[in-house]
């Protein structure tokens, strides 16, 4: 039973109508890609970072230099990981490690297993695609379960690095550079591979599925425009307006869970009938 907040979700006439308009588009479209925010894992127990019940609503955004911070002194940002002193980081690390992929989810990657979803950038850093079996997932913000080297870029699994508390930061067992925690923080930049990546995928899109971001944060906010001044549509799913949603072909206001589910039936009916 996935966690969501209070309110009933109806699926009234109207947006039915326009999930259905939305995966006539999808099935439709010659290469689909997703794009996801912290929304899609509210329903998991995860609160976003915005807006109502959001981490920086309550705990004040953190100093945008994290990653300056961290190159200052990695042995002191790595006895913040290893002991945190911020209550955010508490609250998400909480939420991050206690929540299950949601019916939001788990209808992403069935739609990828349909041949529907080429690939889905995500913004979460909380593994919940990859947990819902979702295989071709770029991890623009990081993995929070990963470790990563500044200078040769793997990605180590924990356990795979030697962690001393008494000899700190980490070193690379492959480089020797150090090694940081996978989440991209304010202030770095984003992986050279995965960004490569995304702006793959973005161009050879001609349809994107946005679910449960704000898009506010850049540059993943910047793919959804990309995909519309090549020509291509933009299906955005959330509860409230976005950022996004002045410009989206077509907007449908419900949480992610529920919508994309009916979405996934649609499709599913819609494929049925052309096969
Ligand atoms: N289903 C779908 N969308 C939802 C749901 C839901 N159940 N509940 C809330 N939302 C929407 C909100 O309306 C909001 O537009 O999800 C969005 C969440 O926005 P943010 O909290 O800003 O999250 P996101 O867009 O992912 O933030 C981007 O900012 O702080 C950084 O690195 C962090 O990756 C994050 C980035």
């Amino acid at each position: 039973m996935d966690r969501s907040d209070t309110t009933p979700f109806a699926l009234t006439p109207d947006l039915d109508a326009g999930i259905r308009h939305a995966a006539e588009t999808l099935v439709g479209a010659r290469r689909a890609v997703a794009l996801t925010g912290a929304g899609l894992s509210v329903e998991s127990g995860i609160p976003p970072f915005r807006g109502p019940g959001g981490i920086w609503t309550k705990y004040g955004e953190p100093p945008m230099d994290g990653y300056q911070r961290f190159l200052r002194d990695p042995a002191a940002a790595w006895r913040e990981r290893l002991s945190p002193r911020e209550d955010w980081m508490h609250a998400l690390g909480e939420a991050v490690r206690a929540a299950k992929p949601n019916a939001g989810h788990r209808a992403l990657a069935e739609l990828e297993r349909r041949g529907l979803l080429a690939a889905l950038i995500t913004q979460n850093i909380d593994d919940l695609h990859g947990q819902a079996g979702h295989a071709n997932v770029l991890e623009i913000h990081g993995n929070h379960r990963l470790l990563r080297c500044l200078a040769c870029n793997a990605r180590y699994e924990p356990g795979a690095v030697d962690v001393d508390p008494e000899d700190l930061p980490p070193r690379c067992p492959q480089c020797g550079g150090v090694v940081k925690g996978d989440i991209v923080v304010f202030g770095e930049p984003i992986p050279a591979d995965v960004l490569r990546g995304c702006y793959a995928a973005v161009a050879e899109a001609d349809c994107m599925l946005v679910a449960g971001t704000s898009a506010t944060v850049y540059p993943a906010a910047e793919f959804p425009y990309e995909v519309l001044r090549a020509g291509g549509v933009v299906i955005e799913v959330n509860p409230d307006e976005s950022e996004l949603s002045a410009a989206a072909t077509i907007s449908l206001r419900g949480p992610g869970g529920p919508v994309l589910t009916r979405l996934l039936e649609h499709a599913a009916a819609l494929a049925e009938t052309t096969r």
